[in-house]
Protein backbone atom coordinates (compact mmCIF):
# COMPACT_ATOMS: atom_id res chain seq x y z
CA UNK A 1 0.00 0.00 0.00
CA UNK A 2 1.04 2.95 -1.07
CA UNK A 3 1.48 6.33 1.68
CA UNK A 4 -0.63 9.66 1.49
CA UNK A 5 1.42 12.45 -0.89
CA UNK A 6 0.15 15.91 1.36
CA UNK A 7 -1.86 18.44 -0.75
CA UNK A 8 -0.93 22.02 -1.19
CA UNK A 9 1.70 21.83 1.37
CA UNK A 10 3.55 25.04 0.97
CA UNK A 11 0.18 26.77 0.42
CA UNK A 12 -0.71 25.00 4.05
CA UNK A 13 2.27 26.00 5.40
CA UNK A 14 2.05 29.47 4.05
CA UNK A 15 -1.19 30.13 5.54
CA UNK A 16 -1.10 28.76 8.90
CA UNK A 17 2.24 30.09 9.36
CA UNK A 18 3.18 28.35 12.40
CA UNK A 19 5.90 30.62 15.16
CA UNK A 20 8.19 29.24 17.93
CA UNK A 21 5.98 28.43 20.93
CA UNK A 22 2.41 28.33 19.43
CA UNK A 23 0.15 25.53 19.93
CA UNK A 24 -2.11 24.02 16.88
CA UNK A 25 -4.45 21.53 15.94
CA UNK A 26 -4.41 19.34 12.68
CA UNK A 27 -8.00 18.18 12.91
CA UNK A 28 -6.82 15.56 10.13
CA UNK A 29 -3.99 13.75 11.20
CA UNK A 30 -4.25 10.75 8.25
CA UNK A 31 -0.55 10.06 7.43
CA UNK A 32 1.12 13.08 9.02
CA UNK A 33 2.35 14.95 5.94
CA UNK A 34 1.11 18.62 7.06
CA UNK A 35 1.69 17.50 11.33
CA UNK A 36 5.51 16.75 10.07
CA UNK A 37 5.83 19.74 8.38
CA UNK A 38 4.51 21.81 10.25
CA UNK A 39 6.34 20.58 13.70
CA UNK A 40 9.48 21.27 11.41
CA UNK A 41 8.59 24.64 10.72
CA UNK A 42 8.59 25.80 13.82
CA UNK A 43 9.21 24.79 17.54
CA UNK A 44 5.64 24.52 18.65
CA UNK A 45 3.14 21.65 20.07
CA UNK A 46 0.83 20.12 17.73
CA UNK A 47 -2.41 18.51 18.97
CA UNK A 48 -3.52 15.94 15.50
CA UNK A 49 -7.32 14.12 15.62
CA UNK A 50 -8.07 11.34 13.09
CA UNK A 51 -11.08 9.35 13.49
CA UNK A 52 -9.41 7.00 12.24
CA UNK A 53 -7.27 4.16 14.45
CA UNK A 54 -5.07 2.80 11.94
CA UNK A 55 -4.02 6.79 11.46
CA UNK A 56 -3.75 6.68 14.77
CA UNK A 57 -1.33 4.01 15.12
CA UNK A 58 0.74 4.75 12.30
CA UNK A 59 1.75 7.86 13.88
CA UNK A 60 3.23 6.59 16.64
CA UNK A 61 6.56 6.85 15.10
CA UNK A 62 6.16 10.58 14.24
CA UNK A 63 5.22 11.18 17.66
CA UNK A 64 8.88 9.51 19.02
CA UNK A 65 10.55 11.81 16.55
CA UNK A 66 9.27 14.70 18.14
CA UNK A 67 9.11 14.08 21.65
CA UNK A 68 6.62 15.98 23.71
CA UNK A 69 5.25 18.43 20.54
CA UNK A 70 2.80 15.92 18.63
CA UNK A 71 -0.41 14.66 20.48
CA UNK A 72 -2.64 12.70 18.84
CA UNK A 73 -6.07 12.46 19.79
CA UNK A 74 -8.40 9.93 18.54
CA UNK A 75 -11.85 11.12 17.62
CA UNK A 76 -13.88 13.28 15.17
CA UNK A 77 -12.88 16.71 14.38
CA UNK A 78 -16.73 17.86 14.73
CA UNK A 79 -15.85 17.30 18.39
CA UNK A 80 -12.93 19.21 18.39
CA UNK A 81 -13.57 21.33 21.25
CA UNK A 82 -14.15 18.91 23.63
CA UNK A 83 -11.46 16.72 22.62
CA UNK A 84 -9.18 19.51 23.36
CA UNK A 85 -10.70 20.27 26.86
CA UNK A 86 -10.29 17.09 28.30
CA UNK A 87 -6.37 17.49 27.82
CA UNK A 88 -7.01 20.97 28.69
CA UNK A 89 -6.24 22.87 25.39
CA UNK A 90 -8.62 26.15 25.31
CA UNK A 91 -7.32 28.01 22.64
CA UNK A 92 -5.14 27.73 19.61
CA UNK A 93 -2.52 29.92 17.18
CA UNK A 94 -3.93 27.65 14.33
CA UNK A 95 -6.04 24.81 12.97
CA UNK A 96 -5.83 22.54 9.52
CA UNK A 97 -8.25 20.95 8.38
CA UNK A 98 -7.50 18.16 5.20
CA UNK A 99 -11.13 17.11 4.09
CA UNK A 100 -11.99 13.28 3.32
CA UNK A 101 -10.12 10.34 3.13
CA UNK A 102 -6.04 9.65 3.04
CA UNK A 103 -4.47 7.57 0.41
CA UNK A 104 -4.12 4.98 3.24
CA UNK A 105 -7.32 4.51 3.35
CA UNK A 106 -8.85 4.92 -0.73
CA UNK A 107 -5.98 2.41 -1.90
CA UNK A 108 -6.81 -0.07 0.85
CA UNK A 109 -9.34 -2.79 -0.73
CA UNK A 110 -10.59 -3.60 2.87
CA UNK A 111 -11.54 -0.97 3.80
CA UNK A 112 -13.81 -0.65 1.11
CA UNK A 113 -13.91 2.90 -0.14
CA UNK A 114 -12.96 2.66 -3.92
CA UNK A 115 -14.24 0.94 -6.89
CA UNK A 116 -10.98 0.50 -8.40
CA UNK A 117 -10.76 -2.60 -6.08
CA UNK A 118 -12.83 -5.47 -4.93
CA UNK A 119 -13.48 -5.54 -0.78
CA UNK A 120 -16.35 -5.44 1.46
CA UNK A 121 -18.15 -2.93 0.99
CA UNK A 122 -17.56 -0.69 4.23
CA UNK A 123 -16.13 3.46 3.42
CA UNK A 124 -16.12 3.94 7.60
CA UNK A 125 -13.16 5.88 8.33
CA UNK A 126 -13.35 5.31 12.29
CA UNK A 127 -14.30 1.65 11.72
CA UNK A 128 -17.84 1.67 13.83
CA UNK A 129 -21.36 2.58 12.94
CA UNK A 130 -23.29 1.99 9.87
CA UNK A 131 -21.17 0.62 7.10
CA UNK A 132 -22.43 1.18 3.27
CA UNK A 133 -23.38 -2.21 3.01
CA UNK A 134 -25.90 -1.66 5.71
CA UNK A 135 -26.92 1.73 3.88
CA UNK A 136 -27.07 -0.24 0.46
CA UNK A 137 -29.33 -2.93 1.55
CA UNK A 138 -31.93 -0.90 4.08
CA UNK A 139 -32.76 2.36 2.77
CA UNK A 140 -36.25 2.69 1.06
CA UNK A 141 -35.80 3.08 -2.84
CA UNK A 142 -36.77 7.20 -2.49
CA UNK A 143 -34.06 7.48 0.18
CA UNK A 144 -30.96 5.83 -1.63
CA UNK A 145 -31.98 7.97 -4.69
CA UNK A 146 -32.30 11.44 -2.21
CA UNK A 147 -28.69 10.16 -1.08
CA UNK A 148 -27.01 9.98 -4.67
CA UNK A 149 -28.34 13.13 -5.95
CA UNK A 150 -27.95 15.27 -2.91
CA UNK A 151 -24.40 13.93 -1.59
CA UNK A 152 -23.30 12.77 -5.31
CA UNK A 153 -24.83 15.32 -7.42
CA UNK A 154 -26.06 11.95 -9.78
CA UNK A 155 -28.06 12.93 -11.82
CA UNK A 156 -29.29 9.30 -12.86
CA UNK A 157 -29.85 8.85 -8.83
CA UNK A 158 -33.18 7.01 -9.90
CA UNK A 159 -32.10 4.90 -11.91
CA UNK A 160 -29.44 3.93 -9.96
CA UNK A 161 -31.31 3.07 -6.83
CA UNK A 162 -33.92 1.12 -8.32
CA UNK A 163 -31.43 -1.28 -9.84
CA UNK A 164 -30.00 -1.29 -6.56
CA UNK A 165 -33.01 -2.23 -4.69
CA UNK A 166 -33.95 -4.54 -7.91
CA UNK A 167 -30.38 -6.19 -7.14
CA UNK A 168 -30.40 -6.76 -3.83
CA UNK A 169 -34.08 -9.06 -3.95
CA UNK A 170 -31.43 -11.85 -5.35
CA UNK A 171 -28.54 -11.77 -2.71
CA UNK A 172 -27.73 -8.36 -0.19
CA UNK A 173 -24.62 -6.16 -1.70
CA UNK A 174 -21.80 -6.55 0.44
CA UNK A 175 -18.68 -5.77 -1.52
CA UNK A 176 -17.35 -2.69 -4.15
CA UNK A 177 -17.15 -4.41 -7.14
CA UNK A 178 -20.85 -5.57 -7.03
CA UNK A 179 -22.33 -2.10 -6.64
CA UNK A 180 -19.64 -1.11 -9.01
CA UNK A 181 -20.97 -3.11 -11.59
CA UNK A 182 -24.98 -2.39 -10.67
CA UNK A 183 -24.48 1.04 -11.76
CA UNK A 184 -21.92 0.44 -14.85
CA UNK A 185 -25.16 -1.38 -15.92
CA UNK A 186 -27.26 1.07 -16.08
CA UNK A 187 -24.80 3.98 -16.58
CA UNK A 188 -22.57 4.18 -19.69
CA UNK A 189 -18.92 5.88 -18.81
CA UNK A 190 -19.24 9.71 -19.41
CA UNK A 191 -17.31 11.90 -21.79
CA UNK A 192 -14.39 12.65 -19.44
CA UNK A 193 -13.63 8.76 -18.98
CA UNK A 194 -14.64 8.94 -14.88
CA UNK A 195 -16.20 5.87 -13.77
CA UNK A 196 -19.94 5.75 -13.97
CA UNK A 197 -19.86 4.70 -10.05
CA UNK A 198 -17.71 7.69 -9.04
CA UNK A 199 -20.42 9.76 -7.82
CA UNK A 200 -22.49 7.64 -6.39
CA UNK A 201 -19.51 5.82 -4.00
CA UNK A 202 -18.46 10.02 -2.97
CA UNK A 203 -22.30 10.07 -2.02
CA UNK A 204 -22.40 6.62 0.12
CA UNK A 205 -18.80 7.75 1.46
CA UNK A 206 -19.82 11.38 2.47
CA UNK A 207 -23.08 9.73 4.16
CA UNK A 208 -21.75 6.97 5.99
CA UNK A 209 -19.14 9.33 7.58
CA UNK A 210 -21.97 12.20 8.21
CA UNK A 211 -19.29 14.11 6.40
CA UNK A 212 -20.95 17.27 5.74
CA UNK A 213 -22.45 17.90 9.49
CA UNK A 214 -18.78 17.13 10.26
CA UNK A 215 -17.47 19.85 8.66
CA UNK A 216 -20.32 22.07 9.69
CA UNK A 217 -19.78 21.52 13.29
CA UNK A 218 -15.84 21.79 13.18
CA UNK A 219 -15.67 25.46 11.49
CA UNK A 220 -17.91 26.71 14.36
CA UNK A 221 -16.09 24.95 17.04
CA UNK A 222 -12.50 26.21 15.37
CA UNK A 223 -13.93 29.44 15.25
CA UNK A 224 -14.55 29.60 18.88
CA UNK A 225 -10.65 28.04 19.77
CA UNK A 226 -8.52 30.71 17.57
CA UNK A 227 -6.78 32.88 19.82
CA UNK A 228 -6.02 36.38 18.01
CA UNK A 229 -3.89 36.05 15.19
CA UNK A 230 -4.76 32.16 14.71
CA UNK A 231 -5.60 31.30 11.19
CA UNK A 232 -7.84 28.39 10.19
CA UNK A 233 -6.49 26.73 6.96
CA UNK A 234 -9.07 24.19 5.23
CA UNK A 235 -8.53 22.03 2.03
CA UNK A 236 -12.04 20.48 0.39
CA UNK A 237 -12.13 18.03 -2.63
CA UNK A 238 -15.17 18.84 -3.57
CA UNK A 239 -17.83 21.49 -4.22
CA UNK A 240 -20.09 19.81 -1.19
CA UNK A 241 -17.33 20.67 1.02
CA UNK A 242 -16.19 23.80 -0.38
CA UNK A 243 -19.65 25.50 -0.54
CA UNK A 244 -19.54 24.86 3.59
CA UNK A 245 -16.40 26.14 4.09
CA UNK A 246 -16.64 29.32 1.66
CA UNK A 247 -20.23 30.05 3.15
CA UNK A 248 -18.68 29.65 6.68
CA UNK A 249 -15.71 32.04 6.43
CA UNK A 250 -17.76 34.72 4.51
CA UNK A 251 -19.93 34.98 6.78
CA UNK A 252 -17.06 34.76 9.25
CA UNK A 253 -15.56 37.71 7.86
CA UNK A 254 -18.26 39.80 7.58
CA UNK A 255 -18.63 39.44 3.44
CA UNK A 256 -22.49 38.06 3.70
CA UNK A 257 -25.46 39.60 4.26
CA UNK A 258 -24.85 43.40 3.93
CA UNK A 259 -27.41 45.28 4.92
CA UNK A 260 -29.12 47.27 2.46
CA UNK A 261 -28.17 50.29 1.84
CA UNK A 262 -32.36 50.80 1.85
CA UNK A 263 -32.13 50.13 5.50
CA UNK A 264 -29.73 52.54 7.16
CA UNK A 265 -30.13 50.72 10.34
CA UNK A 266 -28.71 47.31 9.91
CA UNK A 267 -25.42 49.39 8.96
CA UNK A 268 -25.76 51.32 12.33
CA UNK A 269 -25.74 47.76 14.14
CA UNK A 270 -23.46 46.03 12.25
CA UNK A 271 -20.65 44.76 14.32
CA UNK A 272 -17.20 44.61 13.55
CA UNK A 273 -15.95 41.19 12.06
CA UNK A 274 -13.93 39.13 13.91
CA UNK A 275 -12.19 37.53 10.99
CA UNK A 276 -10.78 38.51 7.59
CA UNK A 277 -10.24 36.22 5.01
CA UNK A 278 -6.55 35.44 4.01
CA UNK A 279 -7.24 35.23 0.40
CA UNK A 280 -10.56 36.29 -1.51
CA UNK A 281 -10.48 33.45 -3.63
CA UNK A 282 -9.98 29.51 -2.85
CA UNK A 283 -6.19 28.88 -3.62
CA UNK A 284 -5.71 25.87 -6.08
CA UNK A 285 -2.52 23.54 -6.83
CA UNK A 286 0.07 24.73 -9.19
CA UNK A 287 0.18 22.88 -12.36
CA UNK A 288 3.65 21.13 -11.23
CA UNK A 289 2.23 19.56 -8.00
CA UNK A 290 -1.14 18.29 -9.81
CA UNK A 291 1.13 16.57 -12.35
CA UNK A 292 2.96 14.55 -9.85
CA UNK A 293 -0.18 13.91 -7.45
CA UNK A 294 -3.41 13.67 -9.72
CA UNK A 295 -5.21 13.87 -5.90
CA UNK A 296 -4.66 17.17 -5.81
CA UNK A 297 -6.09 18.17 -8.72
CA UNK A 298 -10.03 19.44 -6.90
CA UNK A 299 -8.22 20.54 -3.85
CA UNK A 300 -9.13 24.14 -2.86
CA UNK A 301 -7.55 25.71 0.13
CA UNK A 302 -9.37 28.79 2.24
CA UNK A 303 -7.94 30.74 5.43
CA UNK A 304 -9.01 32.35 7.97
CA UNK A 305 -7.43 34.71 10.34
CA UNK A 306 -8.62 36.14 13.88
CA UNK A 307 -8.73 39.34 14.29
CA UNK A 308 -7.42 41.20 17.43
CA UNK A 309 -11.02 42.39 19.58
CA UNK A 310 -11.89 46.02 19.04
CA UNK A 311 -9.91 48.30 21.71
CA UNK A 312 -12.66 49.21 24.55
CA UNK A 313 -14.84 51.78 24.12
CA UNK A 314 -15.65 54.60 26.99
CA UNK A 315 -18.90 53.16 28.34
CA UNK A 316 -20.47 56.87 28.21
CA UNK A 317 -18.53 58.57 25.23
CA UNK A 318 -20.95 60.87 23.74
CA UNK A 319 -23.05 61.84 26.50
CA UNK A 320 -19.89 63.87 28.12
CA UNK A 321 -20.22 67.81 27.42
C1 LIG B 1 -6.85 13.76 3.44
S1 LIG B 1 -6.43 12.86 4.87
C2 LIG B 1 -5.30 13.91 5.72
C3 LIG B 1 -3.89 13.76 5.26
C4 LIG B 1 -2.89 14.56 6.06
N1 LIG B 1 -3.10 15.99 5.90
C5 LIG B 1 -1.48 14.22 5.65
O1 LIG B 1 -0.76 15.12 5.20
O2 LIG B 1 -1.07 13.07 5.79
C6 LIG B 1 -7.85 12.99 5.85
C7 LIG B 1 -7.78 12.30 7.19
O3 LIG B 1 -8.79 12.89 7.99
C8 LIG B 1 -9.48 11.91 8.69
N2 LIG B 1 -10.83 12.42 8.90
C9 LIG B 1 -11.78 12.67 7.98
N3 LIG B 1 -12.88 13.14 8.56
C10 LIG B 1 -12.62 13.22 9.89
C11 LIG B 1 -13.38 13.65 11.01
N4 LIG B 1 -14.63 14.08 10.89
N5 LIG B 1 -12.78 13.61 12.21
C12 LIG B 1 -11.50 13.17 12.35
N6 LIG B 1 -10.75 12.73 11.33
C13 LIG B 1 -11.30 12.76 10.10
C14 LIG B 1 -9.44 10.68 7.82
O4 LIG B 1 -9.58 9.53 8.62
C15 LIG B 1 -8.08 10.81 7.17
O5 LIG B 1 -7.11 10.10 7.89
Amino acid sequence: MSGHIPVMLDEVLKALSPRDGGVYLDGTFGGGGYARAILSHAACTLWAIDRDPEAIQRGATLVAEFPGRLHLLHGQFGDMVALLDDVGVTALDGIVLDLGVSSFQIDDPERGFSFRFDGPLDMRMGKHGTSAADLVDTLPEGALADVLYELGEERASRRIAKAIVAARKEAPIETTGRLASIIRSVLPPDRSGNDPATRSFQALRIKVNDELRQIEDALAQAASLLAPGGKLVVVAFHSLEDRIVKRFMSEAAGRTGLPSRHNPGGLMHREAPRFRLLAGRALRPGRAETDTNPRSRSARLRALERLAPPAPQGRDKGLQP
